[in-house]
């Protein structure tokens, strides 16, 4: 069997003497959608932040594709084949599209050049970012800075610095945070489309993107993972209800759905 994409055992992390993530075990499998949903403080952008290097974890173990990546650096786990994106937007405003994602894509080539091999890697990477343009549907706007995109727009173009490096496992958090119904509706979409085949994790806090997004969803509770299973298990789990769910479940259930 291929070992999981992800996997954490035992996770741990403490500020100070506060523990915040305290033992999350978790697996993901290759080319598996999961949605990581939880109240606010729960631990969830801190897990991802364990995940992709930014913090060490106090105890336990990250796994990629079965290797182990705690401790490690993000930029070496960002070359192992693991990108995120942040909460915040994280893009360079006076730079254009294309520009952006250039500078993703060279990133993520990341080791030392010498100046003919990076004018070999320059041409390479142009035609990485035109194709990423095309994919993320911001061709139109290539010679736009990105500070006079629309904020949808400059959360794909996030999104596209994210996948610039070809990562197979991607970790989004809260993607689609100051978006409209509709904004959201067609971020999904062009998320499920730039995620086809790779390994997503994605912090959401709208049910209805969740529900229609994830194979799976992990509902962290106070730093600990309550419920790991398909939507339709955790919308019916007695425990995900009483700690999070219950109201949201409650008003879909008046609703008639
Ligand atoms: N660097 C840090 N030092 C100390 N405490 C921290 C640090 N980062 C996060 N925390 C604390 O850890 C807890 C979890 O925070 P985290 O940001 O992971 O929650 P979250 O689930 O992402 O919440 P939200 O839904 O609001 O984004 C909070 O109580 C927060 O104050
Ligand atoms: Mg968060």
């Amino acid at each position: 069997m291929t070992a999981p994409a992800l996997e954490l055992r035992d996770l741990r992390k403490s500020f100070g003497r506060t523990e915040i993530i305290r033992g999350c075990t978790l697996e993901v499998h290759p080319g598996e959608r999961v949605a990581v949903i939880g109240p606010n403080g729960a631990g969830k952008s801190t897990l991802f932040n364990l995940i992709s290097g930014r913090f060490a974890p106090t105890a336990g173990e990250v796994r990629l594709h079965g290797h182990r990546i705690d401790g490690r650096k993000p930029f070496e786990i960002n070359r192992l084949g693991l990108s995120r994106s942040f909460q915040i937007t994280n893009i360079f405003p006076k730079l254009s599209v294309f520009e952006n994602l250039r500078c993703g894509v060279l990133w993520s080539l990341g080791y030392k050049y010498t100046f003919f091999r990076f004018l070999a890697d320059l041409d390479d990477a142009n035609e990485r970012a035109e194709e990423l343009m095309e994919r993320i549907h911001l061709h139109r706007k290539r010679d736009v800075l990105a500070m006079n995109l629309t904020y949808a727009e400059q959360r794909a173009l996030e999104v596209g610095i994210t996948i610039a490096g070809g990562a197979n496992v991607i970790l989004l958090d809260e993607p689609t945070a100051g978006m409209s119904r509709e904004e959201t509706r067609r971020f999904i979409e062009l998320i499920k489309e730039v995620t086809v085949g790779k390994t997503l994790l994605t912090v959401e806090h709208d049910m209805g993107v969740v529900f229609g997004l994830a194979d799976k969803i992990a509902v962290v509770v106070y730093g600990e993972i309550i419920a790991y299973d398909t939507p339709e298990n955790v919308r019916a789990n007695p425990r995900v209800q009483e700690a999070y769910l219950g109201s949201v479940v409650a008003a879909q259930q008046a609703g008639g759905h």
